[in-house]
């Protein structure tokens, strides 16, 4: 049988300043379908260009014979609860059926690409079903017929794809499907679609000629995924209870942290686990481009940046002016999903006066997440670098032949020199040849705390190795959830004691 791998490996992209060197291509569903953004010249635009197996004109009109035979026997709704192994063995099974009750003579090679697109179109929605795996797309557009199809890329920001429907019937008819797969009903009295397809994407479609001029359109946007909670992060072995308990008390005394490593790395994801960590009461601003944090707070305010999408769009609102509004609400903490211009001059003035952060930037080490900050189109100085705390290094790491994430480090910034140098100091490191993470008890931002509050080092010590055992019992206790573990922190920061007994961390 055909193994068709919807979920790749995401690849380690990086951001290019020079649009036009841009040249790409990664995989989407695997071994069939690839993404390949490029540059192209007489446009002068980014294309994003979807690449999928070329059938022959005899393979066109086979499979156009199996999907009519196949659209009388398929029962989707069946076909969308199964895991993909299932679903495919399903279409594979009813293809060679079918193959055998036509008498279709195909060769095994051009079966694998008639294999694709019976996938592709029964399981999943058609020509849009790759661009809904690329992990890199935010929102995928379609503003009728005759235009290309936009999406917003994580790195790319808008780039017109080669994906375009030219007939409007069969623009409808992928309406029709949208609203199927979200169990909705769409219609000529009833034209609009809101609803959220089985992967948890929101969809919006319209149905007519007269709503909109080019025929039916619509708009898919990614989910947010429920974020893993700190627990599940021990368990993944991504980073040690005692690195957790670490960045509970600096998130807890307002230290200034930034994530940084490279894409893909799991900075999102650690960021939305320390979240976790912010006491209850906390008013908290997140200022992002893309709908993924999901703070386990009830005093929260998220706000999401609007880019204009296609062309001559308008409307724009970017990081900067979120960020300079967002100090009006007067924040204990802020948030910023991801650090990439000028909106980092605010943030560290922000933080200066004391509004604290915890945000993500895209940067392979202390030393280039420094200069990059001290020189254009950011260009801090280096006593508002020094505001920050503590920044932790995300990886991308091989272990046992399995793709992973960890916390390769944290490190506190002690002096940032205006070279682009600083002076650190690394409490935590990981140790890739033993995959265990090494702890040096000594902490700067802790002397830091302690002399600001006015807490004694050895009780923070105390604190520290109390919150670490806790965190260490929760995931021996398989304590994962996120409303758990909102409970767990909004109960400790009330009644620690009572916490440390019933998850049986000895006090004394
Ligand atoms: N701790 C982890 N262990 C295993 N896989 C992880 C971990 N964290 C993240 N991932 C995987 O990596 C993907 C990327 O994670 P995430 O979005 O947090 O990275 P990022 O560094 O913020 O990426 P970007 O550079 O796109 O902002 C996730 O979809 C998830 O599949
Ligand atoms: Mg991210």
């Amino acid at each position: 049988m055909v193994i068709i791998n919807p979920n790749p490996a995401i690849p380690a992209l990086h951001r290019l300043e020079d649009k036009a060197s841009v040249d790409i291509r990664y995989s989407l569903i695997s071994p069939y379908a690839n993404a390949h953004i490029y540059w192209d010249k007489e446009e002068g635009d980014l294309v994003y260009d979807l690449e999928e197996p070329i059938l022959n004109e005899q393979g066109k009109i086979d499979l156009k014979r199996l999907e009519d035979a196949m659209i009388e026997l398929i029962n989707v709704n069946v076909a969308v609860e199964r895991s993909v192994e299932q679903m495919s063995e399903y279409i594979d099974k009813t293809a060679k059926l079918l193959i055998s009750e036509l008498n279709l003579k195909i060769k095994e090679e051009d079966y694998e690409k008639i294999f694709y697109y019976l996938y592709r179109d029964f399981i999943g929605i058609n020509e849009v079903e790759p661009l809904l795996r690329d992990y890199f797309i935010e929102d995928i557009e379609c503003n009728g017929t005759d235009t290309p199809i936009y999406i917003v890329h994580r790195l790319y920001r808008n780039i017109r794809t080669t994906i375009k429907f030219r007939d409007p019937e069969k623009l409808a008819g992928f309406v029709e499907k949208l609203a199927q797969r979200a169990g909705k009903y769409v219609s000529y009295s009833e034209p609009l679609l809101d609803g959220s397809l089985p992967d948890g994407s929101r969809v919006n479609a319209t149905y007519t000629k007269d709503v909109t001029s080019r025929g039916p359109t619509f708009t898919i946007r990614k989910f947010t995924k429920v974020p893993w909670t700190p627990t599940q992060l021990i368990a993944l072995n991504t980073l040690s209870p005692e690195m957790l308990a670490y960045f509970w008390i600096l998130v807890q005394y307002k230290s200034n942290i930034f994530i940084a490593g490279g894409t893909a790395s799991g900075k999102t994801t650690l960021l939305n686990a320390l979240a976790f960590f912010i006491p209850p009461e906390s008013r908290i601003v997140s200022i992002e481009d893309t709908r993924e944090l999901k703070i386990p707070k009830e005093n929260w305010i998220p706000a999401v940046s609007r880019i204009a999408i296609g062309r001559g769009g308008v409307g724009e609102i970017d990081l900067f002016d979120l960020l300079k509004n967002s100090f009006r609400q007067n924040p204990d903490y802020v948030i910023v999903g991801e650090v990439r211009g000028k909106e980092a001059f605010v943030l560290f003035q922000g933080m200066a006066s004391g509004h604290p952060s915890i945000s993500t930037m895209h940067a392979d080490s202390v030393d280039t997440l420094i200069k990059r900050l001290e020189t254009p189109p950011i260009e801090l100085s280096p006593t508002l670098v020094n505001t920050l705390d503590c920044v932790a290094i995300m990886s991308h790491a091989i272990v046992k032949n399995k793709e992973t994430r960890r916390l390769r480090e944290c490190v506190e910034i002690i002096n940032a020199k205006a070279d682009g140098s600083a002076l650190v100091n690394t409490p935590f490191v990981w140790n890739p040849s033993q995959d265990v993470f090494y702890f040096k008890k000594q902490s700067k931002v802790f002397e830091k705390i302690s002399v600001r509050y006015g807490i004694p080092m050895d009780e923070l010590y105390e604190e520290f190795s109390k919150r670490a055992k806790l965190l260490y019992n929760l995931y021996k206790k398989k304590v994962f959830g996120f409303d758990e573990m909102k409970k767990i922190v909004t109960d400790y920061y009330k009644n620690p004691s009572a916490v440390l007994s019933k998850y049986e961390v000895d006090i004394r």
